[in-house]
């Protein structure tokens, strides 16, 4: 993440340990200037995607070796570039003219089914022939399947019951509600295409096993929810796998056995919060700092059957900034886990274990060999929050689980 969320205290540290320079996030002072900043940086994605993605190998390296990052600040505070992007904007179409969000979206989700799996180079199971339900009844033979729409959230959620028996969660990439369709009509203009269909290809589809990149949240849910996997198997993430079917790109996570979610078990009230397993806890504290958590709220949490072990779920909006950052939308919450008392308990031994053990060479070589290909700020984001954490624990300047998020979220 970049260094604006970190204490000025740590960022001289990763000055150091990265030998690199910061990117330097403008701080907004209108919505006129946040969209344009936004834009501008976006179409600088663009732009350094025209040439060839980097391979993850090589990321780690430059990610360490500074000369990308000063790169990147020098491009963020060229005022050309930001003029060029207001000047595409000067040229949109009125709505009644000619393009409507409506068709931006019918357009993005045609092309979304014939090329999400562009962004995704690896499949646990690869049948675009198949529909989800053949795929599932290939796995489960001779088992009565059903899949059960759940109505939290605003993804289109599956229950997979086999026999009876709850299996899996199937979800699909899906664009938020809160898409900043402004700006992607901005860019949608600046691509120079004339119609609109080149237009969000050029836009979202362009290069083939595109990265993951942190600046586009809209998209790769899915496979952000694998990345989280492959980050936090060990911190309690429910096993993940991404299917390539008919229709698009899923993710079917192993079904938890629980007593509901931390919002339907009421985990803040005093005798439940008593309950609650430290060392679940502190996993998903940990986990949060490395995904930059997003969308911790009660309902992505579940409550494992018998002890209160929290397992961590929804990890759609993760390592991924622009409209979600918690510096300045306050709809943002903290993580629901933050008010809880018991997050005030000291680091057990077994959390400063995990926290020293964490590679984050290892982390993206993972990444890269389960086919997602993280953009280089994502990738730098991982090495910067393991770093953050390792520094922290080190001296014991920082003892509780409370503590740490606390320094590594400024507070707004
Ligand atoms: N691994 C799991 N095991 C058991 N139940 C789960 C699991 N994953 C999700 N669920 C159930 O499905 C519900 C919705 O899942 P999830 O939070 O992942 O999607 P969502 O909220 O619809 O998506 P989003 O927040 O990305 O829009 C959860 O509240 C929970 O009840
Ligand atoms: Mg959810």
């Amino acid at each position: 993440m970049a260094n604006t969320i970190i204490n000025p205290e740590t960022s001289a540290l990763f000055a150091h340990l990265l030998s690199s320079g910061s990117d330097t996030d403008t701080d907004y002072s209108s919505d006129e200037e946040e969209q344009s900043s936004q834009a501008m940086v976006e179409a600088k994605v663009l732009a350094e995607e025209a040439k060839a993605p980097p391979r993850i190998e090589a990321i780690s390296t430059r990610v360490l070796d500074g000369e990308l990052a000063e790169g990147m600040a020098a491009k963020l505070g060229d005022q050309k570039f930001l003029s060029r992007i207001r000047f595409a904007a000067a040229k949109i179409p009125s709505p009644s003219q000619k393009v409507t969000v409506k068709d931006i979206k019918r357009e993005l989700a045609r092309l979304e089914s014939e090329q999400m799996h562009h962004y995704i180079s690896k499949f646990d199971i690869d049948s675009p022939e198949n529909t989800i339900l053949e795929i599932l009844q290939g796995k489960y033979q001779d088992s009565k399947l059903e899949l059960i729409p759940i109505d939290e959230g605003v993804t289109s959620t599956k229950l997979v019951l086999v026999d009876g028996i709850a299996k899996h969660i199937l979800k699909s990439n899906c664009l938020p509600g809160n898409i900043d369709w402004k700006t992607i009509r901005v860019l949608l203009e600046s691509t120079g295409r004339k119609n609109l269909s080149e237009q969000v290809y050029e836009l979202f589809f362009k290069q083939p096993h595109q990265v993951v990149r942190q600046e586009f949240p809209h998209f790769n849910n899915v496979q952000r929810e694998k990345l989280a996997y492959i980050i936090g198997a060990s911190l309690g993430v429910p096993k993940t796998d991404v299917i390539r079917a008919q229709g698009g790109v899923f993710s079917l996570h192993d079904f938890v056995p629980n007593r509901g979610s931390a919002r339907t078990f009421d985990i803040l009230r005093e005798d439940n919060q008593a309950q609650v397993d430290v060392q679940s806890l502190q996993n998903i504290g940990i986990l949060d700092i490395l995904l930059e958590s997003q969308d911790r709220n009660a309902g992505n949490i579940m409550i494992q059957k018998g002890a209160v072990v929290l397992v961590p779920i929804d990890h759609a909006l993760s390592l991924q900034k622009v409209k979600f950052d918690v510096r300045k939308n306050q709809d943002i919450k903290k993580p629901i886990w933050t008010k809880l008392t018991m997050a005030k308990e000291f680091l057990t031994g077994e959390t400063i274990d995990i926290i020293n053990a964490l590679n984050p060479d290892d982390l993206v070589n993972q990444l890269l060999k389960n086919g997602i290909a993280v953009d280089v700020k994502i990738a730098r984001s991982i090495y910067e929050n393991v770093a953050f954490l390792k520094y922290q624990i080190r001296g014991k300047k920082i003892t509780t689980l409370l503590e740490l998020y606390e320094s590594f979220y400024k507070k707004s």
